[in-house]
């Protein structure tokens, strides 16, 4: 994924780049890298591991670069090459003089690699940005034009790129461009940024040029220049950006996680105010853009996500149908891409995403609306290119969400799934009233019962402990909360790397069954409603494989007791909204669990916030 920036003008460069970079840090941090241009010189400066270490080494270095008015950054998430410092950006070309940072993949960098090397250009690491240093470094010195370099350079470039690049002998500029990756060019005075995204420059600067693919986009202390192409100058849009600086703060907590955990009353809240005042009355989801008529001609809804936005779709699924009658498809946006889909405008297709940028939604995405569906966007980032794309927009409002494991924005896409399904139910009249106006009462006393469990965690804190020295982990759960079984054990996975897995608890007895006994904790998800007794039995066969046993459950049956090791009780819910509920402990039960056994909570090896990488 990746995060760059880029800085032109009078401030400290250095101090500039890292601090945005920080900002950055969600969309990965296995190295990290800035490339100057001081005292004439293009000079690179990287780092392997945390961003701390660059900040170290330039600190180290800072007599080298004070004089620097013009840099580029980047923080990296490996996909070709490992972390070390030689595949870290910025990568440059022989002669060292040009400087390049890349978000996204070069799909056709070995082809270009193949014919670099045979013209002679000599490369260092395994990355496929160099091959983007070496192209420009040859098109610049064919044409003595940075900016033609890189309209000629990039219109040989196959796949997904943002770039900003710099030249030692092209003073103060910084030329930057993209094709399905996410830039933007912040707009100051006597001073420009390029970022990948808004809380890089939001400190500096509150307005914003979202560039388009293909333009090329030319910075200079005091000018920004903008063109097609091909290489029509146009005229730049500056967007006032929505956001206010934050204070990006834990608040009292250890772990950002830990403090998302316990916003998610506030967030559950902020998502009903203006859209749900009182159960009597019919829900304001003035964001839906569809009528009557258009509802009524649908004969299909196409989920699309990743990762937890999946399994927010996956509650949207059972929720919509069983409220609004109409078949739901979800489907991992990496799968759909691929395959023959059969959407048209008779398909209502929704994208989930907490950032808006997953690469394979916004493909997905893309190639419904071209065929002709209403796309609705549930996302955390109403400023995000999926957002661009939507006839619809729900916004869930869940704010910055800084742990790389999603927690609150999760629950804020799960409540938009409840009010858009009750509001197609009210639209369409295709579910009882009062049965709706329950479900209403019950969405909006949620907030307190979280809080009120939420101040009582000693025996998930106790159960973590207990189990933190497992290997393996199972979660098995029925009807609405398969997927909350996926989710608990996503959670655990991502963040105590622990190899945990979710079953739809009836399929135990097909397979997984065979691998129970003493060792395996088997977590099962007992929301009181349709499948309660059914998920007993599933538990019970755990039990007699010897399996180590724990419940979550709203039920107060003291039998419960008898048969398993720990019982995590919760407030009780309705059915339909348990997901919510259940989903609570089981983040905390990772974060604990994590936490024991001394993971880094809110940065997990391996994986980033922002996944623009297909
Ligand atoms: C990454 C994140 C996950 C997220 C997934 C989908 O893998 O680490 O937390 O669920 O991407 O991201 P999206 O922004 O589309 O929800």
């Amino acid at each position: 994924m990746c995060g760059i920036v880029g800085y032109v003008g009078k401030k400290n460069v250095a101090e500039i780049l890292t601090g945005g970079l920080s900002a950055l840090e969600y969309r990965g941090y296995d190295s990290s890298g800035v490339a100057v241009l001081a005292d004439g010189k293009t000079k690179i400066y990287k780092a392997e591991g945390k961003l701390q270490n660059l900040k170290d080494l330039l600190k180290e270095k800072q007599d080298e670069i004070i004089t620097a008015q013009v840099g580029i950054g980047h923080i990296r998430w490996a996909t070709h090459g490992i972390p070390n410092e030689v595949n870290a950006h910025p990568h440059t070309c022989n002669c060292g003089k040009l400087a390049v940072v890349h978000n996204g993949i070069i799909e056709n960098y070995k082809e270009l690699r193949e014919q670099l090397e045979a013209k002679g250009c000599v490369f260092k690491s395994q990355t496929d940005t160099e091959t983007v240093a070496h192209l420009v470094a040859q098109k610049y010195g064919e044409t003595q034009d940075l900016k033609e370099a890189v309209r000629l350079a990039t219109s040989e470039l196959e796949g997904a790129y943002a770039l900003c690049i710099i030249h030692q002998d092209v003073e103060n500029t910084i030329v930057a461009t993209k094709r399905n990756a996410p830039l933007l060019i912040g707009v100051g005075e006597g001073e420009n940024f390029a970022a990948s995204d808004v809380p890089a420059i939001i400190e500096h600067t509150k307005r914003a040029i979202y560039l388009n693919d293909n333009q090329i986009a030319v910075l200079k202390p005091n000018s920004i220049e903008l063109f097609d192409e091909n290489n029509n100058k146009i005229e730049p849009k500056v967007e006032l950006l929505p956001w206010e600086p934050i204070a990006l703060s834990k608040m009292g907590y250890k772990h950002f996680m830990l403090k998302e955990i316990h916003e998610q009353p506030d967030v559950i809240r902020n998502f009903l105010s203006g859209k749900l005042h009182t159960a009597n009355e019919t829900t304001k989801l003035d964001e839906v853009k569809l009528d009557k008529n258009t509802l009524k001609n649908l004969n299909r809804i196409q989920v699309v996500a990743c990762g937890t936005s999946l399994h927010a779709a996956m509650v949207g699924k059972y929720i919509i149908e069983e409220l609004c009658e109409i078949p739901v498809d979800v489907e991992a946006s990496s799968e759909y891409i691929y395959r023959k889909t059969v959407t048209d405008e008779h398909t209502l297709v929704i994208g989930v995403s907490q950032s808006g940028e997953t690469a394979d939604t916004l493909t997905a995405i893309k190639q419904s609306k071209a065929r002709g569906s209403h796309i609705l966007i549930i996302t955390n980032r109403p400023d995000s290119a999926m957002a661009r794309e939507a006839d619809s927009l729900i916004p869930v409002n869940a704010g910055i969400e800084v742990s790389v494991a999603a927690t609150k924005s999760y629950v804020a896409q799960l409540m938009a799934f409840y009010l858009l399904a009750i509001h197609l139910a009210e639209i369409k009249g295709s579910y009882d009233n009062s049965a709706l106006t329950e479900l209403k009462n019950e969405l909006m006393l949620l907030p307190q019962k979280i809080e009120l469990f939420l101040t009582k965690t000693d025996k998930i804190q106790k159960c973590s402990r207990m189990y933190s020295s497992s290997k393996n982990f199972i979660f098995i759960a029925r009807g609405i909360n398969y997927a909350t079984a996926l989710e608990g054990a996503l959670k655990l996975k991502e963040i105590s790397y622990i190899n945990a897995t979710g079953y739809p608890a009836g399929e135990l007895k097909h397979g997984p069954i065979a691998m129970l006994d003493e060792t395996l904790p088997v977590l099962s998800i007992m929301m009181k409603g349709k499948v309660y007794e059914k998920i007993l039995s599933n538990a019970q066969e755990s039990k007699a494989r010897n399996a180590r046993m724990i419940a979550l459950t709203d039920s107060t049956d003291e039998k419960l007791d008898e048969i398993f090791d720990y019982v995590l009780n919760v407030p009780s819910v309705h059915e339909l909204i348990s997901p919510i509920m259940a989903i609570i402990p089981l983040q905390l039960l990772a974060y604990y669990i994590a936490e024991f056994l001394g993971k880094d909570v809110d940065q997990p090896r391996n994986l980033a916030k922002s996944v623009t990488v297909e």
